[in-house]
Formats: structure tokens, sequence, C-alpha cells
């Protein structure tokens, strides 16, 4: 028993290191033990091994037997490895980058909102920050917007189910919130918190009851403006703005100022930018932002002596200019998240 065991051991050991294929480990294994294997034929061997040499012979049966398991594994490993570098062609390399060097990039929305704020910073604005649930007061109110401007009907804006929110307890419950419709409220905020001179600009996310289609969505972008100090006049308004289009649609982009209203500013402008630049748009004015110099009223609202100080504030929308400047023709695929779309811009 004991030499026939090693002879199968030895056989085995011999045997494994070689196999290919898994038809050749098939016909190896069976051989051993397969019903008519050489292992199964010393196991049935067991029956006639006299009864004092059995605990021996069975031991080192098992023993056997457990040797061989272990050859069958490792040549079982070795033949799926072989499978898998042939299905690959070559060996694996673990240290070689991804095929796929997509690294990820700014969204083309944050890409064109840098570049705004940098313009503007050039011109000496820093970039201020509101929230984007607001109260009434802030986003209306205070921007002299009376209780029966079309802005605050609920058809446009989308108001806060109850009044709850309201971070001031003794307001609670009278003052309405808002997902704010504009960054104009951001303009109360930073008056409300520092004295003139103010120089700043606001980018931020807004809110209103719109229908989407390929120019429209309920929720967009705005870059607000507010410049106030001593003598700030429409001539500063036009330089400022004329050098922000300048610098963002080519040195010779024009802009124009059609009068418009709104309630805090007077008078009140729709800047309208016409460039060479700007492909088949190019011989077309088109209207990028509302603009004017601050309303007194505004200033009697935050504190500030509307004999002493002046002031300018425009508001542009983020999604319009990345439009134009890239050639976009629905503002929806801003937000769809297509890596199609999203990897042009990286
Ligand atoms: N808040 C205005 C809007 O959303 C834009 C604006 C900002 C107009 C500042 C004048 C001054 O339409």
């Amino acid at each position: 028993m004991q030499h026939q065991l090693a002879a199968i051991l030895a056989d085995a050991s011999t045997g494994a290191p070689v196999i290919a294929t898994r038809p050749e480990f098939e016909t190896f294994k069976a051989r051993i033990v397969g019903p008519n294997g050489t292992l199964t034929a010393a196991m049935k061997g067991m029956a006639t091994v006299p009864k004092e040499d059995k605990p021996a012979a069975g031991k080192l049966l098992n023993q056997t037997k457990g040797e061989i398991e272990k050859l069958f594994a490792a040549a079982l490993a070795r033949i799926e490895q072989n499978e898998n570098a042939a299905r690959l062609g070559a060996p694996i390399d673990p240290t070689l980058p991804s095929p796929d060097d997509f690294a990820g990039s700014l969204h083309p929305l944050t890409q064109v909102r840098e570049e705004i704020v940098s313009v503007f910073h050039k011109l000496g604005f820093t970039v201020a920050d509101g929230p984007e649930i607001e109260s009434e007061w802030y986003c209306f109110d205070a921007l002299n917007t009376p209780a029966n401007h079309p802005a605050r009907d609920m058809q446009d804006t989308l108001f806060m189910p109850d009044a709850t929110r309201c971070a001031d307890a003794s307001k609670r419950g009278t003052e309405a919130y808002l997902l704010r419709s504009h960054t104009s409220s951001v303009q109360i905020r930073t008056m409300l918190k520092q004295q003139p001179p103010v120089r700043i600009i606001a980018p931020g996310r807004c809110f209103r009851r719109d229908t989407v289609d390929a120019t429209h969505s309920a929720n967009f972008h705005q870059i607000e403006g507010l410049w106030v100090d001593k003598h700030v006049t429409l001539r500063d308004l036009k330089s400022v703005l004329d050098a922000f289009v300048r610098e963002m649609f080519g040195a010779d982009a024009k802009i124009r100022l059609r009068p418009s209203f709104f309630p805090f500013t007077e008078p009140s402008f729709e800047m309208d930018l016409k460039s060479p630049d700007l492909g088949r748009l190019s011989d077309r004015w088109l209207e990028i932002m509302g603009c004017g110099l601050v309303d007194p009223k505004v200033f009697e609202n935050v504190g500030y002596d509307p004999e002493q100080w002046t002031g300018l504030a425009f508001g542009l929308g983020l999604e319009r200019i990345a439009m134009l400047l890239h050639g976009i023709d629905d503002i929806r695929h801003f937000y769809t998240n297509d890596l199609r779309f999203l990897r042009q811009f990286a």
C-alpha cells in the first residue's frame, strides 16, 4: 500500500506541471480519481489491508489524497491563467494608465462663470454670495418691487409651501420665503453688511416658474453686479459693460443700451451686444442683460444716504452667455449630463 501510494503521488507530481489544457487536465484527473483511477483503486484496496495496519494506511491515503488535490488545484489555476492571457492577447501590466484617460473637467457653465468672474475681477469687482432660499423682503421689498409686481405672483415665482422657514422668529408666519427669482437679492445683503464703496459681482442659481424649452429653464444662473461709490454715472455703467463685452466677445464687440424698466434701477436699460466673432449671429443685436443706475429708494432701504451715494447695477444670464459663446442651441444640454456634450468643453 505504501509503495502503491508513493507511486501514485510520484506520477501525479510529474504529470501535473506539464498539463496545458482543460481536456488534458480532465484525462489526467480521471486517470487518478476516476472510477478506474489509480487512487480509486488504492482506496478500494483498503478493504484487504490487515486490521492492525488500517489506521496507518488510512492516514497515508488521506495525506496522499490531500497532496493530489493540491496538485489538481495548482494545475487548474495555471490553465485558467493561460486562458485569460490568451484571451487578452498579452500579459496584463497593471501599472499602465486606464485606456479611458478622461479625467473629468469643469462644466461649461462653471468655465464661463469663472471667465466672467475673472473679467470683472480685473475691473475691481470681488465675489459676493447669498442664499438660494430668500425672503420676500430681500428679493422684492428692499428692491423697491411693489406688492402687485408680476414677479411676486405665484404664477411666476416658486414660493415655499409655508412661511415657517423664516429665520427671524419674530417674523415667522408673516413673511413668505421663495426660491430667489434673481440674484439682485445679493445687492441688498451686501449693502446691509458693508458700507460703501461697494464693488461686487454675485454669481448664483435662480429659479422661476418657467416651462422648460430650448431657451427656458425653471432653474438657471445669473451674475449680478453692483458698484456703489460717489459720482457713479451712466458713463461708468457703459464703460464697465463695454470692457466686459470686449473681453468676452472680442475686441470689436459693441454694446447698445435700450431704455427699459426695473423697480430697483432708475434709469433702467436692456443691454444688447453685437460681435463679428459670433458667427451666424454676428449681424444681430443680442439682448444679454438688464442694468441701470441704482434707484435712491434702494439706498434708503439699506440705510445708505441717497444724497451721498450713487451706484450702478446689472444682472446677466450665465446660460445665455455660454450659449452665445459656444453656439449652443438648447439650454437643456447644460443639465442632462450627456458626456458627448460635456467632453467638448474638456
Ligand atoms: N434682476 C434683473 C432680472 O433678473 C436684472 C437686473 C439686475 C436689472 C440688476 C437691473 C439691475 O431680470
